[in-house]
């Protein structure tokens, strides 16, 4: 008998089995044939790959990073790992409104339009302003709250973890409140069509989202320019007004960051919640610890982070022939950093498919590193806190009703319906 890496006792023909199993699951791992039970449970197939693939080079040509250490350091080198998708994602999306968006929102491009883009929109989210959000931001919570008591229950996603960041990310760029209601549909088709592989339908309804969100947007920045809001509190006012020093971005670049800005903090954040919520509902005893503790709110949200990525697939092309992790990729090669295996290595982290919400150190890549990292990770920690803390203190005994429905995406992890009782 021996001892796995978790202390469970196995006997050798079962582990072998389950060896065996494992080096099947990797050999057979295609980012373009992903299976069911993929979708519903990815961590076996990154296990399986960390620790007999973890450098897998994919049937169409392409990298794929299952190690922690790998991926920081992707992430960490610009010049040899370009966020530049021009040439990538020509092919997939053609001379389209989705291509002309994808390719000018600042996460897909490198230095130096991706700097002037990035100091632009850093300076609208400064910690000031992300503290002035907290009143705002309890307030819509509570109001959620109550209305989920009077009901008597909810969907988790439609009623409360999809509620907060739209009304965040409406607030933060000045959306009136009655002209929000098609940001998430828009939304969800943009982002959707970075999926592995889409369908014609998928990326006509990516392009019809395109479209229809620049002609809002037209209009929204039209008005702005005619009664400008307050630059400390508007990002909009910002970035049409740009900073100081004349930096200024162009009329195309304008709308397609809010675009992106409106779509970044949206669906992730909305999974950082629905996620938070379902693990601590399958986690008992941790859920308890928390309601015990509540001062654990900080480390909990960076070990739902962790443990469920809400962005699970992160991209790079390869500018140079270069070696990592024991293999030599050509110059042009597109490279899939895999967040979600990343953040269960056991090199990094101890007992890492355990969840662990007093887990310290916890430095996860859920938000990237590097110059890409996330630009709004200081507000998604704070929505993910006080949505979960806030949440748990009112209904500490809320049960999921029946089985949770998944997106199905792979690279945005995270629960389309959770119908739940509180
Ligand atoms: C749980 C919530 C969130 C997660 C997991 C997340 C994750 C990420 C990741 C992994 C990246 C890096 C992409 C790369 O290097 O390829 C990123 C970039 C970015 N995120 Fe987030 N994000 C979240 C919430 C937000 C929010 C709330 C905002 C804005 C209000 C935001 C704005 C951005 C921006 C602007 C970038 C691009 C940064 C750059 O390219 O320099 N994110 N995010």
């Amino acid at each position: 008998m021996r001892k796995s890496e978790n202390g469970i006792s196995v006997f050798p023909k079962e582990y072998d089995s389950m060896n065996a199993n494992a080096r099947e699951l990797a050999a057979d791992f295609d980012i373009e044939k992903l299976t069911p039970d993929f979708y519903a449970d990815p961590y076996p197939t990154y296990r399986a790959l960390r620790e007999h693939q973890p450098v897998k080079l994919m049937p169409n040509g392409s990298w794929f990073l299952a190690r922690y250490d790998d991926l920081v350091a992707a992430y960490k080198n610009t010049r040899l790992f370009s966020s530049d998708k021009k040439k990538e994602f020509s092919p997939k999306y053609g001379a389209s409104l989705l291509y002309e968006h994808h390719t000018t929102s600042l996460v897909f491009n490198d230095p130096p339009v991706h700097t002037r883009v990035r100091r632009l929109i850093m300076g609208a989210l400064s910690p000031r302003a992300i503290a002035e959000m907290e009143p705002d931001l309890i307030a819509l919570v509570d109001r959620l709250l109550g209305t989920i008591a009077a009901k008597g229950g909810a969907d988790l996603i439609e009623d409360f973890a999809a509620a907060i960041p739209i009304e965040v990310i409406g607030n933060l760029l000045d959306v009136p409140r009655e002209e929000r209601g098609p940001l998430r549909g828009w939304s969800l088709a943009i982002l959707g069509a970075l999926e592995p592989v889409i369908s014609a339908e998928a990326f006509a309804r990516g392009n019809r989202a395109v479209n229809d969100f620049l002609g809002y947007l037209q209009i929204l920045v039209e008005r702005r320019r005619i009664r400008p809001g307050n630059p400390e509190r508007d990002v909009l006012t910002r970035l049409i007004q740009g900073e100081g020093g004349g930096e200024r971005l162009t009329e195309k670049e304008l709308l397609h960051n809010c675009i992106f800005l409106l779509n970044a903090g949206h669906e992730t954040t909305t999974n950082l919640i629905g996620n938070g919520l379902v693990a601590l509902s399958e986690h008992p005893a941790e859920k308890k610890r928390l309601i015990e503790n509540p001062a654990l709110i900080k480390t909990t949200v960076e070990e739902i982070l962790r443990f469920e990525s809400s962005n699970q697939l992160g991209n790079r092309m390869t500018t140079e022939r270069i070696e990592l992790g024991g293999v030599t990729m050509a110059a042009g090669t597109p490279v899939t950093l895999c967040i979600g295996a990343a953040n269960r290595d056991p090199a990094q982290f101890s007992d890492p498919e355990n969840l662990d919400i007093g887990r310290a150190p916890n430095r996860h890549l859920a938000f990237g590193t590097g110059a890409h990292q996330c630009a709004g990770m200081a507000l998604a920690r704070l929505e993910g806190a006080i949505a979960i803390s806030r949440f748990l203190a009112r209904f500490p005994s809320y049960a999921l009703k029946g089985a949770p429905i998944r997106g199905g995406r792979a690279r945005f992890r995270g629960f389309l319906s959770v119908p739940c009782r509180v």
